[in-house]
């Protein structure tokens, strides 16, 4: 072996490395000058000291398993958008005071880190308040609690120190990945809509806008959006937030722009929620947005050189129980928020989005990269199922809390889902009316597993009960979802809020059953529970009992054979679907408008595939005709709606 001929060898490889070494910083830090800003006198955003423009889509990261984040991203990029916007959810990384979240669906740095590798920037909204449609707004259900009677989005300690806690955590995570730092996030937003609120505190904002400060420096721009109206604006913007506006479909742009221009004489336009569609409700029609309307106004919008985000590009699902709700009226919202967006909820392309690439090609530059159209989707047929255990049969598996006046859920530690609350009856009753002034949101009345009737919010508070002494009065209350907008939102509370009465006298002595089981951020926990309930056999026959139904289906063995598909409910009547134990999200076929819920391939596995239903009102089953459960390859979220 000849050493100096090694030697040599090592020292060339060294003086490689070292050359690759400096060539990589210097292209990092020297040559490139990572900086965005505003440039007041030219009207414009500058990137790298040069004129920049955003032509954005939103997308939220918590609305999509994290399988598909890379191909809904890439859709996005194709269209022409040069950057993505999404919320931080906060209730979906601190379910539990200081327990922390952020792997799998939940990995939030891993998100934006995707989009970077797709070619799109990001702007970030991480609240604390998002609205969003989603449960509570974003706010954690642990911030409601009777005792303290919190002030949300305000200068109370008590809600402050929360908020600082989580954005201790949050904030020094995004920090590298700030554009200054090569990372892709362009700017943040600082709370969302806060002028539409009645707390009006620039002292919150303020605090908020040092806490971004603190963590992020004094460089990276921070924004506030406000509905495109003067007295919006008003409580919404403040000094060192650059203020934007969100409007949709106008075709005078420049007219919606002027309540920005109050704000920001100067500086580039920017509209954050240009709404490519619009929310749904349970019991109101399927809302829809004309895509030639949509693209002519983005056209308008462009030509003025302003910057867009449009709200949603790809508005994605409220799984589980993370649907929120609007109130007054009290309208909770279905499980899809397809949101009527470019991209489907599964992520398939639609005329809006042709027609938005072809209005942004007009004023950028589009990359040459080809999408697929449309993801394979599966027909997978019916599972028949069979009944499993009632709630009732049930009760054993749930912690019991017992008091002479009835909780709050809130103050039971139960944030999401169901609870049972149970009377003894303390003498016997013949159509006796039975009052629950404020039952949120709908109670399931039972005199032992005999139903008497529901009580339902803003629509039905007596239900008459007969019953015996010694027999159980039983309410299943469901929370549909906290509300997410609004001046009530900090005593959205749900459960008995007021006492029930029968003959004006309020009943005492509860039982309540929260069913932390399926609340639980435990797949484990939720497992267990799950089985059981296909396990333990009923000694109620009743399929108007609230009960759980399972069966199973047939996929292929070969992973890559299994696709998107959608569950058909539409002989059912209303509860909650849970495919190989993960809580797919809320069925209620007979209100509309949504009738089949999508199910993601994630949420699938070759071979055996467990379905079960909670049916809270009454499963279709007779002997004639079998339950089943049916996949389709085809959405349904335009159904006929019935109100109330
Ligand atoms: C980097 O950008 C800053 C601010 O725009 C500018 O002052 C500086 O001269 C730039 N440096 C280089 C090397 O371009
Ligand atoms: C609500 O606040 C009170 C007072 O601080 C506390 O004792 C209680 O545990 C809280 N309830 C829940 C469910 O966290
Ligand atoms: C309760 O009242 C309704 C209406 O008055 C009546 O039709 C029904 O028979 C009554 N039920 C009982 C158990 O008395
Ligand atoms: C409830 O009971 C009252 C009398 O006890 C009766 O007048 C009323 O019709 C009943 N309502 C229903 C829905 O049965
Ligand atoms: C029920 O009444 C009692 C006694 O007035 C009161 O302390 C309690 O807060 C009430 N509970 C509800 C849920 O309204
Ligand atoms: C009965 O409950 C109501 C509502 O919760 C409460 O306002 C009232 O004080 C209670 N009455 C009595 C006598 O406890
Ligand atoms: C529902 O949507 C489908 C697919 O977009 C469409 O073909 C159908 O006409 C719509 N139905 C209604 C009632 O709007």
């Amino acid at each position: 072996m000849d050493f100096s001929k090694l030697s040599r060898f090592f020292v060339f490889l060294f003086g490689l490395c070292l050359q690759s070494f400096l060539q990589a910083h210097f292209i990092n830090n020297k040559f490139k000058n990572y900086t965005f800003g505003i440039d007041y006198e030219r009207n414009t955003f500058l990137k790298d000291g040069k004129p920049f423009r955003y032509v954005s889509g939103s997308m939220h990261y918590f609305r999509t398993p994290k399988y598909y984040w890379m191909d809904r991203l890439e859709k996005m990029y194709a269209a022409g958008l040069n950057a993505v916007q999404t919320y931080v959810a906060w209730n979906y990384h601190e379910p539990l005071p200081g327990m922390f979240r952020f792997s799998g669906d939940q990995d939030l740095i891993g998100f934006i880190k995707t989009a970077q590798e797709v070619g799109l920037l990001v702007i970030l909204r991480p609240g604390p308040y998002i609205d969003a449609e989603w449960e509570f707004g974003g706010f954690p259900g642990w911030l409601l609690n009777s005792t303290k009677k919190m002030r949300l989005r305000s200068m109370d300690p008590e809600y402050i120190q929360h908020v600082d806690k989580w954005f201790d955590i949050l904030l020094p995570m995004l920090k590298p990945l700030l554009y200054e730092n090569g990372g892709p996030i362009l700017m943040l937003q600082v709370e969302n809509e806060y002028g539409s609120y009645f707390e009006c505190d620039h002292a919150y904002i303020r605090h908020l806008e040092h806490k971004f400060r603190d963590h992020l420096g004094p460089n990276v721009i921070l924004f506030s959006t406000d509905g495109d109206g003067d007295s919006y604006m008003k409580c919404g913007s403040l000094q060192g937030l650059y203020a934007t506006c969100d409007f949709g479909i106008t075709m005078n742009p420049a007219k919606n722009f002027k309540v920005q221009r109050d704000f920001e004489p100067k500086g580039p336009l920017v509209n954050s929620e240009f709404y490519t569609g619009w929310l749904d409700n349970w019991g109101l029609k399927h809302h829809t947005v004309n895509a030639v309307q949509f693209a002519t106004s983005l056209d308008l919008i462009l030509k003025l050189g302003a910057n867009v985000n449009m709200y949603m590009f790809e508005g994605g699902s409220n799984f589980g129980f993370w649907n929120g709700a609007n109130y007054p009226p009290f309208h909770p919202n279905p499980t899809s928020y397809d949101y009527d967006a470019p991209l489907t909820e599964a992520g398939d392309l639609t005329e809006k989005y042709y027609l938005i690439q072809k209005v942004i090609s007009k004023y950028h530059h589009l990359p040459k990269k080809s999408v697929s159209a449309s993801l394979p989707k599966g027909s997978y047929g019916g599972a028949f199922l069979k009944k499993g255990a009632s709630i009732l049969d049930l009760l054993p598996e749930f912690q019991r809390t017992i008091s002479k006046y009835p909780f709050f859920m809130e103050d039971l530690g139960l944030y999401f889902g169901f609870t049972l609350y149970r009377h003894k009856l303390k003498a016997s009753v013949v159509n006796a009316s039975l009052v629950g002034r404020d039952v949120r949101d709908r109670g399931y009345v039972f005199v032992d597993g005999e139903k008497m009737g529901v009580f339902k919010m803003q629509e039905t508070y007596v239900v008459n009960i007969t019953g015996k002494a010694r027999q159980y009065l039983n309410i299943l209350i469901e929370n549909q979802g906290h509300i997410t907008f609004g001046n009530t939102i900090n005593k959205n509370f749900k459960g008995i809020l007021l006492n029930l009465t029968i003959d004006k006298k309020n009943l005492t002595d509860w039982e309540m059953y929260p069913f932390y089981n399926l609340q639980s951020p435990d797949l484990a926990l939720q497992t267990s529970f799950l089985k059981k309930a296909m396990t333990i056999s009923s000694q109620f026959s009743s399929l108007k009992l609230p009960s759980f139904y399972y069966g199973f289906f047939n996929l292929s063995p070969d992973e890559d054979k299994i696709y998107d598909t959608f569950i058909d409910m539409k002989d059912w009547t209303k509860g909650q679907v849970f495919i190989n134990y993960h809580n797919v999200g809320r069925y209620w076929p007979k209100k509309g408008p949504q009738v089949r819920l999508y199910v993601p391939r994630t949420v699938l596995k070759p071979g055996l595939n467990t379905v079960i239903l909670f049916e809270l009102e009454e499963a279709p089953c007779c002997s004639s005709c079998p339950c089943l459960a049916r996949f389709m390859d085809q959405p349904l979220i335009n159904g006929t709606v019935t109100k109330k």
